[in-house]
């Protein structure tokens, strides 16, 4: 799909002069290490080639005139409005990142953008990320500026807690901000610091980045359940204190531990004594997912697709289990996909309460476990299809 093209000839029939910048930024799957950004630990994300697609040009008076093709709506606002003066949540994130760059970027013009893509939003795949960093690299482009890239994701953070009262991670961001094609970026969220993990089913041999696109006999797949759990919102936050009143009980108990980095998978159960059951089951969440998340580079550098398929299936169930952010409709899915022959790993994906699974898949046996799972799930699931990695948002066409 030429995206430059499409975007600029729609912003052209809607607003009636070319954009001067179109800009693709690319949803993401996690792999594995869910509730573990926010606490400091690590997560091996992959952009994914479904994006968000912003085309915007210039304005003069200062303001930002947003269409979205997704809700079928045109909506204005001044740079720093309120947003809670705005009914539509879309815009939210627009102005959000718009007014958290111009503090940055004080010479930032007002813009028309006309907003689409093929990134189906609110099903847990960080569309939202992907607008935030979609419009600031426009909006970038609209002043040729520039910002490294690890301030950018920082800034459309900000602009999601501030703007649209979601506590979330970096996570995100960063994979829609950095992420290579044929690669999963490995995140440290202490240091920040990135590894880029060859992909062992994009990747015909290890090394060479010129191999990826050779395919190996597995796929990676989405099963887009169509849920959303009106408590997500509300869950995340308190999952997030959780977390922080865990590890102050932990810190008022073991002088050594200062972060969640201190602790060992050996000695949850003495760490958790005489917690709260629940936060109990917290922390042996984000100690032995953090542990899983090494493990899996490893196996992925290794080509060990059979260890990563049950690092995952053990991550499902450390999230369903010890952090309770799965949900019945997300389980009897990665149920499902569990016992089907073909099928070496199935987990949700991101915050949870609803979204997508994603399941490792031998590609000789695709089309019969995606016809089972349509079977399985008709009518009550979105929708089932094949994920490959993506660049990170890049600038498409440029006037
Ligand atoms: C959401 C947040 C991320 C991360 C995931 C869970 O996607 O935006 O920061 O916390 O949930 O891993």
């Amino acid at each position: 799909m030429d995206w430059g093209q499409l975007a600029g000839r729609l912003f052209r029939d809607r607003f009636g002069h070319a954009p001067a910048v179109v800009v693709r930024a690319p949803g993401r799957v996690n792999l594995i290490g869910d509730h573990t950004d926010y606490t400091g630990g690590s997560v091996l994300p992959m952009a994914i080639d479904r994006q968000v697609v912003v085309a915007a040009g210039a304005r003069e008076d200062g303001q930002l005139v947003a269409y979205s093709e997704a809700f079928g709506q045109t909506l204005s606002a001044g740079l720093g409005d309120s947003v809670a003066a705005n009914s539509s949540s879309w815009m939210r994130y627009v102005v959000g990142v718009a007014t958290s760059l111009k503090r940055r970027i004080p010479n930032l013009p007002g813009a028309t953008m006309w907003i689409g893509g093929d990134l189906p939003h609110g099903a847990g795949l960080a569309s939202s990320a992907a607008l935030e960093v979609a419009t600031a690299r426009a909006m970038l482009g609209l002043a040729n500026e520039e910002v490294p890239d690890i301030e950018l994701a920082e800034i459309c953070q900000r602009a999601e807690h501030e703007f649209a009262g979601a506590p979330c991670g970096i996570m995100d961001q960063l994979a829609c901000v950095m992420s290579r094609k044929g690669r999963a970026l490995f995140l440290d969220c202490t240091s920040l610091e990135t590894k880029h993990v060859a992909i062992p089913w994009e990747n015909a041999g290890v090394g060479k980045v010129a191999d990826y696109g050779e395919d190996n006999g597995h796929a990676l797949v989405v099963v887009d359940t169509g849920v959303k759990h009106e408590i997500a919102s509300g869950e995340y936050a308190r999952r997030r204190s959780e977390c922080a009143d865990a590890l102050r009980l932990i810190r008022e108990k073991n002088a050594r531990v200062r972060t969640w980095r201190d602790l060992d998978e050996k000695e949850i159960d003495q760490v958790v004594a005489g917690m709260p059951v629940e936060l109990a089951r917290r922390v042996r969440h984000v100690v032995t997912e953090n542990a899983r998340v090494v493990d899996a580079v490893h196996a992925l550098e290794r080509r060990d697709l059979a260890t990563f398929g049950q690092l995952m299936s053990r991550s499902h169930e450390s999230l369903r289990d010890d952090f309770e952010v799965s949900c019945l409709e997300v389980d009897m899915i990665v149920d499902c996909l569990s016992g089907m022959r073909g099928v070496l790993g199935a987990r949700m994906t991101g915050g949870g309460f609803g979204g997508c699974v994603i399941a490792l898949v031998e590609r000789a046996s695709l089309a019969r476990v995606e016809k089972q799972v349509k079977r399985s799930f008709s009518g009550s699931m979105r929708d089932f299809f094949e994920v490959r990695s993506a660049r990170g948002a890049e600038v498409v066409a440029r006037d």
